[in-house]
């Protein structure tokens, strides 16, 4: 296991501002000086642009971006070649929903859950409205786990998509994916997964899940903002069509509007892409797993677990997902409004998302859209989640109004 001290070191933000408790990690995270210094390296000894250029710096630049996806295709185990950079993963998923969409026809189903973020559910919603598919959702428990056996009796043969999330950005559910994706299989569905809250805090082998498509974002896994990752199998990537087109992706085209793409994964990066966010990318990944994903996942678990024990001896606390054992701590102070408890602990230093965090849908499985979320990371102590869990015996009605910074 690693010391959560020395790893401290590394966050300039950790050591600048030590007077924060950061419990916002499922929105972003902090960045290591490894990663800023990838990004400010690129603005000081190569800007150049990307797959253009044949001078020195220009092939270096060409170099650097496409390490990241020898980098990623380790962490998740896929080819290179199977890696996209596109924006975030709100991106990557409407790109697979528009790709796979033009081969749904009227009446085929996209099998999806109610605790999903906005992302893995309007880019399907917009096919039902344009195509005439439907949507449904495979039932989850009141912490938003969907057990493969309620999975089973979801499926029938007119699924053609299941779009899950591996692990929720609110309750932190962690499905099972790889039953689910041999269930889908088994169905002739296509598996799609959102690894936007696995990717970053536990290992994902794409080979061993078996999933035909993955996102996930840099912004949550130490990089920089303004890149997602797609992974698709090859044999889908090669012959989907791209959401965006322009230059860079295109091998010809001609004034009678005849095109000739190039060949996946470039042709999905249309435009000059964010190069410096892409080689930040690759140094947030060899940063990950020099940590060790596993070491990640098991570290975090214990902490989750610590924080949750004392959750669950607050009368005044509603806990939402007190079984799960990842991802954020998701809860509610009794007669307290989750954003005023929220900017309370905001005025203890403490920093937490509330409302109903893009997952708009949830409240008909949780009974409320409005919650308060900690979510953390592998740099988080147990200093910091005591710090957490005393400020949040002083949430009260009294206490939470009133706030001003
Ligand atoms: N999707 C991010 C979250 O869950 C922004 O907070």
């Amino acid at each position: 296991m690693f010391d959560v001290n020395e790893i401290r070191k590394d966050f300039p933000m950790l050591v600048n501002r030590s007077d924060l408790v950061y419990f916002d990690n499922a929105a972003t995270t902090y960045k290591p000086k490894q990663v800023i210094d990838a990004v400010t390296g690129f603005y000081t000894g190569y800007t150049s642009n990307v797959e253009r250029g044949d001078y020195e710096t220009a092939v270096r630049a060409d170099r650097a971006y496409d390490n990241t996806r020898s980098v990623i295709a380790r962490l998740i185990n896929c080819e290179p070649r199977e890696v996209a950079f596109l924006s975030n993963v709100t991106e990557v998923l409407n790109q697979i929903a528009y790709s796979l969409g033009r081969d749904l026809k009227e009446g085929d189903v996209i099998l999806t859950s109610k605790a999903e973020h906005a992302s893995n559910l309007l880019p399907w919603f917009r096919l039902a409205k344009e195509k005439g598919v439907k949507v449904e959702y495979v039932p989850v428990d009141a912490q938003g786990v969907c057990h493969i056996e309620d999975f089973r009796n979801a499926l029938h043969e007119g699924v053609k998509i299941v779009s899950l999330a591996m692990v929720t950005n609110v309750l932190g559910s962690l499905q099972p994916i790889r039953e689910i994706t041999e269930a889908a299989h088994a169905a002739g569905a296509v598996m799609v997964v959102d690894g936007a809250q696995s990717v970053p805090h536990m290992p994902v082998d794409v080979k061993d899940l078996d999933i035909d498509f993955l996102g996930f974002s840099s912004h949550k896994m130490c990089g920089p903002d303004g890149v997602g990752v797609l992974y698709g199998k090859y044999e889908h990537l090669a012959k989907m069509e791209p959401l965006c087109l322009g230059g860079g992706m295109n091998a010809r085209y001609h004034s009678d509007g005849s095109v000739i793409l190039k060949d996946a994964p470039i042709r999905f990066e249309a435009g000059t892409p964010n190069i410096e966010g892409v080689i930040g990318l690759g140094a947030a990944a060899e940063y990950l797993m020099s940590v060790g994903m596993e070491n990640i996942r098991a570290y975090e678990a214990d902490l989750r677990a610590y924080i949750a024990a004392g959750i669950r001896k607050m009368d005044h606390i509603q806990f939402f997902n007190p079984d799960n054992l990842n991802g954020p701590v998701t809860f509610n102070a009794r007669d307290v409004f989750a954003q005023d408890a929220a900017g309370y602990l905001g005025s203890k230093k403490i920093c937490v998302r509330s409302g109903n965090h893009c997952a708009k849908i949830l409240h008909e499985v949780i009974g409320t859209d409005q919650t308060v979320r900690a979510s953390l990371y592998f740099y988080n102590t147990k200093e910091e989640a005591d710090r957490f869990l005393e400020a949040c015996e002083g949430i009260t009605l009294e206490n939470a109004i009133g706030i001003f910074f």
